[in-house]
């Protein structure tokens, strides 16, 4: 039922405020109304799931009450309210909410006006802008992606040749020298040495320039299965512990195996990686809820979540924007491609990245999938 403040006066006002009503609870912006006092008349389900609070318990409440400690949100209430203008805010506004992490938000604040021109208090949109933050940011690193995959890949392409001669070399040399000459093991280096940054090269050139994708139906059950028994191997002795946790009502995917096998393995080996003394590598896959995707001109399909948590070293905030930069790497023995290719994958499949890590306690990795291309 809408306050009076949202009835139309004039024709027929039952059909019209039925139809505001069923608008408010199915918009995905969070909508509040004020009345003239600043307390609460309507609190939309968009509102409700956004702020975590049921119409019931905010209905009556003060703004004040609503907003506590929020100081952008509280000057928008009280400019609509008591100057009676219309105010927008898009620049690093944060939602705080009492359990949950600051969510990125725009809002807006309006007076109302009756039909006879006086304020009955204010209205205000608030959006949810979580997930046009995340595409921003998996934008960014594609662009930076694309840019030093097509240098790096040219380079590469003319490190291959001079490559070439010299393992051809070392094995003309091999050939020359007798099987028991000490001098073989420095041309078996030398070889397995050549043949370690031609493999390097050929990751890097996928990268600049990758195969298309070949698209059929994934069990990702299967190839998640597959890559945590090779896993466990791996981490043989290292007391660490991989649990599965697979929907299995989830309908295989539209994709490509290979491609997605490598994408999980690159995001399982780093959870493994992170761990240095035991811990736990938590594998979960579940329909979202939430997540349609939204690229023009496409069907929205719901998505699948792949998430890999890892309790491990996580990621410092300094080194956050850095990890998907070719060849930047905290290993030893890494190469720091992982990373680069695994968000190509990922573009790849119209799907998403989004990572959450604390120093010291962990990290997850979500990737986003959509269910249909
Ligand atoms: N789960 C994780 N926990 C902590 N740090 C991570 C995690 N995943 C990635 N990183 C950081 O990101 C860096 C880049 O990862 P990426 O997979 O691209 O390369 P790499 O693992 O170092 O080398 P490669 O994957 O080629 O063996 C890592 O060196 C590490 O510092
Ligand atoms: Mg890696």
């Amino acid at each position: 039922m809408l306050p009076d403040q949202f009835k139309k006066t004039g024709t027929s006002p039952g059909t019209d405020s039925a139809l505001y009503g069923m608008i408010l609870d199915n918009i995905d912006r969070a909508v509040v109304a004020f009345d003239q006092k600043g307390q609460i008349t309507l609190f939309n389900p968009a509102a409700e799931a956004l702020m975590e609070r049921s119409s019931r318990q905010m209905i009556g409440q003060h703004y004040q009450a609503l907003f506590k400690n929020q100081k952008t949100l509280l000057y928008l209430v009280k400019v609509a309210l008591e100057e009676g203008r219309s105010i927008t805010d898009d620049e690093g506004l944060y939602l705080h909410r009492s359990n949950a992490e600051p969510l990125p938000v725009n809002a807006y604040a309006a007076p109302i006006y009756t039909s006879k021109s006086s304020q009955d208090g204010v209205v205000m949109i608030i959006r949810d802008l979580s997930r046009i933050k995340e595409l921003e940011g998996t934008l960014r690193r594609a662009d930076r992606l694309s840019m030093l995959g097509t240098l790096a890949a040219g380079l590469a392409h003319e490190i291959k040749n001079p490559l070439g001669g010299i393992k051809g070399a070392a094995q003309l040399l091999a050939m020359e020298l007798t099987e028991e000459s000490s001098l073989q093991d420095y041309t078996r280096i030398m070889i397995k040495e050549v043949e370690r940054i031609n493999f390097i090269i050929e990751e890097l050139m996928d990268l600049g320039n990758p195969r298309p994708p070949e698209i059929g139906e994934v069990e990702l059950i299967k190839i998640l299965g597959d890559i945590v028994l090779l896993q466990r191997e791996a981490a043989r002795g290292q007391s660490i512990k991989f649990h599965l946790k697979l929907d299995p009502s989830i309908p295989p995917i539209q994709g490509d195996e290979s491609l997605l096998t490598r994408l999980f393995l690159n995001l399982i080996k780093n959870a493994r990686e992170a761990i240095t003394h035991g811990g736990e590598v938590l594998i979960e896959t579940r329909i979202s809820s939430t997540y349609h995707m939204t690229n023009p001109g496409r069907r929205s399909s719901p998505m699948v979540d792949i998430s890999i948590s890892d309790n491990g070293c996580g990621i410092n905030p300094e080194e956050m924007e850095r990890i998907f930069t070719p060849y930047f790497t905290t290993k030893n023995k890494g190469s720091g491609l992982g990373l680069a290719i695994s968000q190509k994958i990922i573009e790849d499949h119209h799907g998403l990245l989004k990572i959450a890590s604390t120093p010291d306690e962990g990290t997850t990795m979500t990737v986003s999938l959509p269910l249909h291309r």
